[in-house]
């Protein structure tokens, strides 16, 4: 943490009506790190209308980030500005004054990254609504108010589905394409709630609805629709592929997607019309939803409005 207090002496323009003073703020740990960004948990004092301490998440970079980060960074900070709904994480300020860290500051999810919740409920796979200890990657000395208990049924499943179909309808109608749609870019709030996180390779989508990517960065292989491997085409339809793919990991309770196949084969086999096989424990309606998502003309795929009407029926007609 100490390595992130080196200063901001850059010219970010500053939007006051989000602007958060960093000495509000109180950092307490660190909840994940990627390659060049970490994420904090902290407490701010009267932030975004509350009163007294509220406990937030701060995304901010690492020491050794670029500048390619830094704008990743700015990009999902004013797309977060724009966005509001349940399914999707809301901005509550940011630090971006000279002299400090640029701080993002967005809603603490208690449970955290929905892939790190279902392995945890592992072991209770099948048995729904049984209670289950969190096994080998239990750290009480570390997460000292970490939920307790981790559990998921059948129905939990459907419904994080459904709730992440919304938030995706959403930022389809804000003309938003998230290109990076999976379990551990979705968080899980209070009342098991999900929502789509993880702005950084969202971008606008203007005119025609196909966005072109510029250049390199990491690259989400297995979550990734052909259209956009070969050709960097991103678009609504191809969030539905990734969807389905997350959809995947939600009945796998978190496993890594097209086990034993190399990258590198991945795009051939697709092509060749090869999918990943129906899971156990998954139902035949939701492989076809999952099979759906995975078309190969990215116009047979269904909308997220669909899907999210699919899986609002399915929970309807369950006991
Ligand atoms: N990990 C990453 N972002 C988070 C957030 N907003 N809440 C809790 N854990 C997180």
């Amino acid at each position: 943490i100490a390595a992130d207090l080196a200063a901001n002496n850059r010219n970010i323009e500053v939007d006051p009506e989000w602007e958060f003073p960093r000495d509000k703020l109180i950092i307490e740990q660190v909840l994940g790190e990627g390659e060049f960004g970490r994420v904090l948990r902290a407490k701010a004092l009267n932030i975004a209308g509350n009163v007294g301490y509220t406990t937030v998440a701060v995304k901010t970079l690492k020491d050794d980030a670029g500048e390619r980060e830094l704008l990743d960074l700015l990009s999902e900070y004013r797309l977060l500005k724009e966005v509001s709904h349940p399914n999707v994480i809301r901005l509550l300020g940011a630090s971006t004054s000279p002299g400090g860290p640029v701080y993002l500051i967005i809603e603490f999810a208690e449970y955290g990254s929905l892939r790190t919740y279902l392995r945890k409920c592992r072991q209770i796979k099948s048995e729904p609504n049984i209670r289950c200890s969190t096994g080998e990657q239990w750290t009480p000395t570390v997460q000292y108010d970490e939920p307790k208990v981790f559990t998921v049924s059948a129905r939990d499943i459907i419904s994080f589905a459904w709730q992440i179909a919304k938030g995706m309808a959403y930022l389809s109608d804000m003309k938003l394409v998230h290109r990076d749609l999976a379990a551990r870019n979705i968080l899980l709030a209070a009342e098991k709630v999900c929502k789509v996180s993880d702005f950084g390779l969202t971008r606008d989508v203007y005119e025609d609805d196909a966005y072109l990517k510029k250049s390199k960065g990491r690259v989400p292989v297995k979550w990734m629709a052909p259209e956009s491997l070969s050709d960097q085409i991103y678009t609504n339809k191809s969030d539905v592929w990734s969807f389905g793919v997350l959809v995947w990991e939600l009945v796998t309770l978190g496993a890594s997607p097209y086990p034993g196949i190399a990258i590198q084969s991945l795009f051939h086999l697709l092509r060749s019309g090869y999918r990943m096989e129906r899971p156990e424990n998954c139902s035949v309606e939701l492989y076809q939803i999952m099979r759906n998502c995975w078309e190969a003309d990215p116009e047979k795929r269904l909308t997220f409005h669909e899907l999210a009407e699919k899986f609002e029926k399915m929970l309807s007609e369950e006991v």
